[in-house]
């Protein structure tokens, strides 16, 4: 990656960005070279997959790619520390990024797409490996900075039932429809880095077509509510009950 260092003003400028406009671009993050190597992941896994919707989670994850030397690189963990301390009024003390890798195909991708929803993590971060061209060209949508950093679990969970329901997701898609100008689109290009805070802003990508392949390397920094031990109960009982739009959670960008 190109970047090592930021000063002080460019830190600024990028969080004035998120604020501003919703989100941040920092152009031409991977080399050609990553950028290869990451989509030979992604066709290996999508075909493995039988060429439906694949999503790759966890610190082994990609090891030996550039996914794995990204989610471990000191140089974006300080980057993501320095922007999100500022967010939060307060220095962050977290030392790792969640990441995921999500490809897009067939009719699992379509089924995954189009689903609003608010990060645990509070900044998000998205390196588009492989993007449509043209027709559907799975842009990132969203409504920016809608809500505050909750201190108390109960509230953040509350935020989060308001919106994973089908009526609200219709009422969403429907506004999209009549509406596009109130939500702010980005179409993303492979290589380039986008961050935004992914906890307050209420986001989804829109959908590509069956035969298409839109694959993002997703980074996830500082869980607001990770040391919440009300959290820890409702995740431990969640974890043998997933509802659809629970699975995507934190992750679809
Ligand atoms: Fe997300």
């Amino acid at each position: 990656m190109p970047y090592t260092t930021f000063s002080e003003a460019k830190i600024k400028s990028l969080i004035d960005a998120i604020e501003n406009d919703g989100y941040a671009v920092l152009p031409d993050w991977a080399s050609c070279d990553q950028l290869e190597a990451l989509q030979t992941l992604v066709a290996k896994s999508v075909a493995t997959a039988g060429n439906n919707y694949v999503a790759l989670s966890g610190n082994e994850a990609g090891a030996g790619t550039p996914l794995h030397e990204w989610a471990n690189s000191r140089d974006f963990i300080e980057l993501c520390r320095r922007i999100v301390s500022s967010a939060m009024g307060q220095q962050s003390t977290e030392l790792a990024l969640h990441q995921t890798l999500r490809c897009l195909t067939g009719d699992g991708g379509r089924r995954e797409s189009l689903i609003f929803h608010y990060d645990s993590y509070v900044l998000t971060t998205i390196i588009p490996v492989c993007m449509p061209q043209e027709g559907e060209t799975g842009d990132l949508l969203m409504l920016p900075n809608r809500r505050p950093l909750r201190r108390n679990y109960v509230l953040n969970l509350l935020d989060k039932l308001l919106v994973d329901n089908r009526w609200v997701q219709r009422r969403l898609i429907r506004r999209f429809a009549s509406q596009s100008e109130a939500f702010t689109r980005i179409r993303m290009l492979p290589g380039h880095l986008y961050m935004f805070w992914g906890y307050r802003s209420l986001h989804a990508n829109l959908p590509v077509a069956h035969d298409a392949l839109r694959a993002t390397a997703v980074f996830h920094y500082h869980n607001v509510h990770g040391n919440s031990s009300l959290a820890g109960r409702v995740r431990r009982s969640l974890s043998g009950f997933k509802p659809p739009q629970q699975q995507t959670d934190a992750t679809q960008s």
